[in-house]
């Protein structure tokens, strides 16, 4: 039984089996409705979500399949003291797949030690957010037509944001990849995600707090928002939060099919008038999520459509 805690749980081999699977699930849906008939997918979050709920809701409703949701830490047992591993093995006698949020790092870990059934990482606090990252991938591929010899920044909270992490992790697999690491100094890489994974692979790499001086050489330019709730205290959030405001006069030096990306939800990183530049892929990277979604459902769960 597999589940995904790590982006790196998947070998770049099967991320490409993924993006096969979602691919074909773009060109033919039908193929593919009923494919999960008679499962279910139980969503834990503990941790507000939109997209991230909603998309793994929508993937499992567009394979067939049904959903169990607890969508706040407050309505459920959490709250009444019960462990993540208790939590875990109830729900493995529910639903057949399991997605995790949670605001402690390492929960969905301790859930898959303990379930019978397939855990997906759906965030843990500022650490990984594997799923956004299979959709940050599928955009990059949809976008650019290859995942190598790319050139990358990574713009905004870098210390908090769990979705760089991630997807900085993935890039490093890939021949030719060079990463910027754009951030004010408080919010700068955490020294354990450049030494596991930049230094240890070899990964080129610059870190800057100057995003107009790097925007020439990037290929795709993942803006981020400021992790508010992983803040100790109000006051370094204001002072930092409007760190990079990306506005059209900014582009000027962007090369003409630079990618832009986010994770989304967006506070004021990026203008609203950035949304028409065709550059922009922000709400395609929302729609890629459910489909990457999708694509790993049937393979944790081990089932494929009808050829
Ligand atoms: C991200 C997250 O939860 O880490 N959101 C998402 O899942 N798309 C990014 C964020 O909250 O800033």
């Amino acid at each position: 039984m597999r589940s995904l805690i790590d982006i790196v749980d998947l070998t770049v081999e099967e991320i490409e089996g993924l993006i096969t699977t979602a691919l074909d699930i773009i060109d033919d849906p039908k193929k593919y409705s009923e494919v999960c008939r008679g499962k279910k997918l139980a969503t834990l979050f503990f941790e507000p979500s939109t997209r991230t709920r909603l998309s793994f809701e929508a993937a499992m409703y567009e394979l067939g399949g049904n959903v169990l949701s607890v969508s706040s830490g407050a309505s459920s047992s959490a709250s009444k003291g019960e462990s993540i591993a208790d939590t875990a093995k109830v729900v493995s006698c529910y639903a057949d797949i399991i997605a995790m949020r949670h605001p402690k790092e390492g929960a969905p870990m301790v859930a898959a030690m303990n379930a019978s059934v397939p855990v997906i990482n759906a965030g843990d606090g500022g650490h990984n957010h594997p799923t956004q990252t299979l959709a940050d991938i599928l955009t990059i591929y949809r976008e650019k037509g290859k995942l190598d010899h790319l050139a990358v920044g990574f713009c905004g909270d870098l210390k908090f944001g769990r979705t760089v992490h991630s997807l900085i992790r993935a890039l490093s697999r890939y021949e030719g990849i060079k990463i910027v690491l754009i951030s004010p100094e408080e919010l700068k890489l955490p020294s354990y995600v450049k030494k596991d994974v930049l230094q240890k692979e070899g990964i080129p790499y610059e870190q800057t707090t100057d995003l107009l001086s790097v925007m020439p050489e990037l290929d795709v330019l993942y803006m981020t928002r400021v992790q508010k709730e992983r803040f100790f205290n109000e006051e370094d959030y204001l002072r930092l939060k409007d760190s990079y405001i990306l506005t059209p006069d900014k582009l000027c030096g962007a090369k003409s099919d630079m990618s832009i990306l986010h994770p989304l939800p967006r506070v004021n990183e990026i203008a609203v008038a950035i949304d028409s530049d065709p550059r922009a892929c922000y709400f395609k990277q929302v729609l890629n999520a459910k489909y990457m979604r999708m694509a790993l459902i049937l393979k944790l769960l081990g089932l494929e459509a009808e050829k």
